[in-house]
């Protein structure tokens, strides 16, 4: 019999015990703990089993849209293949229809084939693939013509946006510590006023944003959170932004996340990386 519940802070070492070492680099759950423990747009649930503490998942309305997000599901690996994770997906997926979500996301690894499987098996469909990069300290400063956009350019971001076939294979989203949200007017008009949204060309021949603050304790990494063009001085001009900015303000890490295109990928890869990795984004329609 599986029981999911609301997790509370007693729960927190049982739970640590079995999500250190889950994946090769280990695990993140304890960074995010108490940020999720305590979070006030979202739960986090536990799973037992026959009294055992087996099971963890975080599930988060996302602000300002329809959707919600899921994450952080893990299952004890004695556990496995008892439906827990399924349990836990089921609730999440409550909640997020109590909230009047209409959709559901979630990342997943490109090499988990068995969450993969088991996001599938839930109902949940693949609509985008997504590549991660953190590269190394060998950065060296580049001109480049790309610029902060302003409010009057808005209109000509999202007409640029609207004819991309990167911004479809995008799935439309960009990410934000984790979560992958709608970038639509309203989010991009907040992102331009927040001096977040940088351009190159005109009329616009591609865009980045940028998060300046980094996510959870990591508050000195420079991310590209989005990034779009097919045009490789273009895609250039926005690295070369992006790199002067980190070396100038002394981040301790760049971050690429951008859709998996051979074009943006290969110049990436021309940065030194330390790190990278490829994700599917997962998602399912709610009826709320
Ligand atoms: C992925 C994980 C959460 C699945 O948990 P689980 O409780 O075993 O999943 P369920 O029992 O609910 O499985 C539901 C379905 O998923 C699929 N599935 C789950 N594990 C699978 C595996 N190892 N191989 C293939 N399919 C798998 C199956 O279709 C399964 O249904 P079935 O058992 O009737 O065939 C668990 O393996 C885990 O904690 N892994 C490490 C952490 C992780 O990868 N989390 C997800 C990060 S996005």
């Amino acid at each position: 019999m599986i029981a999911v519940r609301n997790a509370t802070q007693g729960d927190r070492d049982d739970i640590l015990s079995f999500c250190a070492n889950t994946f090769s680099w280990g695990d993140y759950i304890e960074q995010v703990w108490d940020l999720w423990l305590h979070d006030s747009q979202g739960k986090l649930f536990v799973a037992e089993t026959e009294g055992k503490k087996v099971g963890l998942a975080h599930v988060a309305a996302c602000p300002d849209s329809k959707d919600t997000w899921l994450e952080g599901v893990r299952v004890h690996p004695s556990h496995r293949r008892s439906g827990l994770a399924s349990a836990l997906l089921g609730r999440m997926l409550e909640f997020g229809e109590e909230k009047g979500a209409t959709r559901a996301l979630a990342i997943v690894a490109k090499n988990n084939a068995a969450s993969q499987r088991m996001m599938e098996r839930n109902g949940f469909s693949a609509i985008s693939e997504w590549a991660y990069y953190s590269t190394g300290d060998r950065i060296d400063k580049r001109s480049s013509n790309a610029r902060l956009a302003s409010a009057d350019e808005l209109d000509a971001i999202l007409e640029y946006l609207e004819a991309s076939r990167i911004y479809e294979l995008s799935a439309k989203t960009y990410v934000k510590a984790w979560h992958w949200y709608a970038l639509d007017h309203a989010s991009l008009k907040a992102l331009v006023s927040e001096g977040r949204v940088v351009i190159s060309g005109t009329p616009v021949a591609g865009m980045a944003v940028l998060n300046r603050r980094g996510y959870w304790n990591r508050k000195n990494i420079l991310q590209i959170v989005y990034l779009d063009s097919q045009d490789e001085k273009v895609l250039g001009n926005l690295l070369a932004f992006a790199t002067n900015l980190y070396l100038d303000e002394k981040y301790e890490r760049l971050h690429v996340l951008c859709q998996q295109d051979e074009k943006m990928t290969s110049i990436i890869e021309g940065l030194e990386i330390q790190e990278s990795e490829q994700f599917l984004l997962y998602s399912k329609v709610l009826n709320s």
